[in-house]
């Protein structure tokens, strides 16, 4: 099997093949960062983030070294429905941080986000031989950490009311994902 094979079945979940982002993509990837029921639930507050500051975000993230971003693409349409990435990778210590968002409200909740999230841990610990991946969520974010607990991943540390969200502090749970076979 030759590398590029190999790679490709390496990002083939059930349901998504995950591709690397494209510049094409920075305009529907936009409307989704800033619709208030989706930016609720990410890390930065994309609320006013623009076209111009998206694509800078973008030429960043292709030549750092240490980001890689996929879209999300449904098999059964061919439709892009969301992206997910890894970010401050570090193959020495052999760790990186995973992101996600599913724009396409109608496609939550029917397992796309748990297929994408194995998919990407798959390549994470193939590919690219990591074996420590952690992410932050939010503890009103129900759906996101039953999918995260379904792929393998377990809460290492809760910081307490430390985000601000609808006139309320809330919990970020940082969880973190050993490889291990069983993927
Ligand atoms: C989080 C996200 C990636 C999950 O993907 P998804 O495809 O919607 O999730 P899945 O269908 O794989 O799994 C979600 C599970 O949570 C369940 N769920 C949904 N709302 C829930 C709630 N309020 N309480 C408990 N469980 C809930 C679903 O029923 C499903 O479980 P089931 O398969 O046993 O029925 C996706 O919804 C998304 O991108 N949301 C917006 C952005 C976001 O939250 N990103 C993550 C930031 S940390």
């Amino acid at each position: 099997m030759d590398n590029g094979y190999a790679a490709y079945i390496e990002k083939q979940g059930g349901k998504v093949i995950l591709r690397p982002l494209e510049k094409n993509d920075l305009e529907i990837s936009l409307k989704w960062l800033t619709d208030p029921q989706v930016n609720k639930y990410l890390s930065h507050n994309f609320r006013d983030l623009t076209h111009a500051q998206e694509e800078k975000w973008f030429n960043y993230i292709k030549g750092s070294g240490q980001d890689i971003v996929f879209a999300i693409i449904d098999k059964e349409t061919g439709l892009h429905i969301g992206n997910c990435s890894l970010h401050k990778i570090d193959k020495r210590k052999q760790k990186a941080e995973l992101g996600i968002v599913i724009g396409e409200k109608k496609y939550w909740d029917k397992g796309y986000g748990t297929d994408a999230v194995k998919t990407l841990l798959r390549f994470a610990s193939g590919a690219l031989a990591l074996s420590n991946i952690r992410l932050n969520v939010y503890n009103y974010n129900k759906r996101a950490i039953k999918a995260y607990r379904r792929c393998g991943f377990k809460t290492v540390r809760v910081l307490k009311n430390s985000h601000l969200y609808n006139g309320k502090y809330w919990d970020t749970i940082i969880m973190e994902y050993i490889n291990s076979p069983v993927v």
